[in-house]
């Protein structure tokens, strides 16, 4: 999650630019630079760390350009640093390119370039983009067939957007599952990841679809696919406020990330493919130097590490205990050099996760890091890392983040399992291609069976209530957890998570006919046995909220709501069971008022004790 601005017109791009970067920041940042043509030479500006001291910095410059590009990094491929940051630069300095996503086959494409002669300053994906143009040039008519060209080599995601002294005025850009919008201005033309960046120029918008590419300049844009052929395009008059556009029109920042989880659990999966696949090592970690695994984490990352266990356990069939950070590192645990720590942290600064990340250095043991910020604290620390690549998550109650672990933990256990031969090849491939196929199972139960309006239908039954209790089993079990510690964390309404099994033994006897239980009986190994526990409930008059898949009569004889769920692989179901928990915990909050994204008493990062 970068952005970018893009400007050619009549105003100062230094000034358009930095402005429309500063509307991005909810993106996330390391990093930002800018280029900008003057006399026939692009000049290239870059600083890490916030955007408003690299405001202040180009202030003091008495620079005047019409054209230009600009970039707000948020690191997927190599550390937040100087050098990453974009824009890139071919090694004639005459074209400049930002990017936002992931070039999956950058390494064999650099492999080629480099053999070319190409020189690389940086270690981002992105440069490769810059020289493959370069290289294109030299068998091509103009520069945007040398675009075109580039553009249909790259594998991944990619939004781009370049600028070349060879014609000065035209910004050349491209969209592949990221997204992109030329902005239309009077006498002036705007390309950006997001509206907000030039909604106080113009709300005249084209966005980009998939596919697409644009020449844009002062006095409008021409759009074609990647083949060259003309596309025709609607221009759309955005209607939001800034405010709204920042968060892509959803209330809160909550709701959106909630929304965008289809989009990234499969950038989870696409960024890890390379080491999954065995393209390229799974750097800093050999599976048969250890053999068992503890994992530590705090709040949502810890629920994380409990379903991880059930994958690593499972498939790689390596014992994996689970642990609070802030237990473990004062537990005195058993390590030694034959034992995997894996943090499970969505920031990458939460002090007990780093805490317990250091007492089981100290001891001997390996690190894995599953994180989603790069250059943070633990990736730095660890001796192997797995990102995320969520993107940046605003709202302090996580979920996008989760869902996103779970999806990295999975690919994980699945690799760890083929090199260490506890599964097959051939089992390793029809488990991985259930992965593949739950982004589409979360667009479907959010958009397409609108099953977020019947959660928000009983959330509004239920917004009231002063307790609640959240029931699952088995991998479905720390989801319980997740459900009541997001309702917990946002609507203050006191909640439990428990293992249906364990009802009899103490929360059975708070449930009367206020109580509403969540159950999760998804279909599965133990689906008989929560059905039991939803009667046992019943019997107490308890009212039962059942998330269960299309086709289970028994649960829904039992239940007095159901959330209809899309039925997935066993292992795979918490990724998909969690988000209506989400949504239920989001409407309460938002009926009962408050501030959804700041929850009182909560930070987004704990990195003290
Ligand atoms: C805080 C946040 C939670 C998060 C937890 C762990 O409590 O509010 O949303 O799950 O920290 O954070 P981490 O960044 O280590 O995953």
């Amino acid at each position: 999650m970068c952005g970018i601005v893009g400007y050619v017109g009549r105003d100062n791009a230094k000034n358009v630019i930095i402005n429309g970067l500063k509307r991005l920041e909810y993106r996330g940042y390391d990093s930002a630079g800018l280029a900008l043509i003057v006399n026939d030479e692009i000049k290239v500006f870059k600083r890490v760390g916030k955007i408003r001291e690299f405001e202040i910095e180009l202030n003091r410059l008495n620079i005047y350009s019409n054209i230009g590009i600009g970039h707000t990094r948020w690191a997927t491929h190599g550390r937040p640093t100087l050098e990453n940051a974009h824009p890139h630069l071919s090694c004639d300095g005459k074209i400049a390119v930002v990017h936002n996503g992931i070039v999956e086959n950058y390494a064999p494409l650099k492999e080629e370039l480099l053999s070319k002669g190409h020189t690389f300053t940086s270690q981002t994906d992105t440069e490769v983009i810059v020289h493959l143009i370069e290289e294109e040039l030299k068998t091509s008519k103009g520069f945007f067939e040398a675009f075109l060209k580039t553009v249909n080599r790259l594998k991944g995601s990619f939004a781009i957007c370049a600028i070349t002294t060879a014609e000065p005025d035209k910004l050349f850009c491209a969209r592949k599952d990221s997204p992109l919008v030329v902005g239309l201005g009077d006498d002036e033309s705007f390309v950006a990841s997001d509206v907000p960046a030039f909604l106080p120029y113009t709300n005249r918008a084209v966005f980009l679809e998939d596919g697409e590419v644009a020449v844009v300049d002062r006095k409008g844009a021409l759009f074609y696919d990647f083949s060259r052929a003309p596309v025709k395009k609607e221009v759309m008059k955005i209607p939001w406020s800034l405010a709204q556009a920042e968060k892509g029109g959803y209330k809160h920042f909550m709701i959106k990330e909630i929304y965008e989880q289809p989009r990234a659990v499969a950038d989870t999966i696409s960024g890890n493919t390379a080491w999954f696949k065995g393209e390229i090592p799974l750097e800093g970690i050999e599976p048969s130097s250890f053999d068992r695994v503890q994992i530590v984490a705090c709040g949502t990352s810890y629920h994380a590490g409990l379903i991880a266990k059930f994958f690593l356990e499972n498939f790689a069939k390596i014992p994996a205990e689970v642990d609070y950070a802030s237990e473990y590192r004062y537990r005195n645990p058993v390590v030694n050099d034959r034992t995997l720590v894996i943090a499970i942290t969505q920031s990458g600064e939460t002090a007990d996760t780093l805490a317990a990340m250091r007492l089981a250095k100290s001891k001997g043991a390996k690190l894995l890091a599953v994180c989603n910020v790069i250059g943070s604290t633990a990736t730095r620390e660890a001796d192997c890392v797995i990102y995320t690549y969520a993107g940046p998550e605003i709202s302090v109650a996580s979920t996008k983040a989760f869902t996103t672990q779970l999806t990295a933990l999975y690919l994980f256990s699945l690799w760890l399992a083929r090199e260490r031969g506890a599964l097959g090849t051939e089992e390793v491939e029809e488990l991985y291609s259930h992965l593949l196929e739950i982004p589409s199972k979360i667009e479907a139960f959010l958009n397409r069976e609108r099953q977020d309006e019947t959660v928000k239908r009983i959330a509004l039954e239920f917004y009231k209530s002063s307790d609640a209790l959240y029931l699952g089993r088995h991998v479905n079990y720390p989801i319980a957890l997740e459900g009541a510690l997001k309702l917990k964390e946002i609507s203050y309404i006191h909640a439990e998570g428990y293992p249906a099994g364990e009802m009899k033994h103490g929360p059975i006897a708070l449930i009367d006919e206020k109580m509403p239980v969540i159950v999760v009986a998804t279909k599965g190994s133990i689906y008989e046995k929560i059905v039991s526990n939803m009667e046992e409930v019943k019997a107490r008059k308890g009212k039962v909220i059942a998330l269960l898949n299309p086709g289970s009569p028994e649960a829904e004889k039992i239940a007095d709501y159901k959330i209809e769920v899309p039925q997935v692989e066993e292992f795979l179901s918490p990724i998909v069971s969690v988000i209506p928990l989400q949504l239920f915990a989001y409407y309460i909050a938002d009926f009962l008022g408050y501030d959804v994204d700041q929850p009182r008493n909560l930070a987004k990062s704990v990195t003290v004790e």
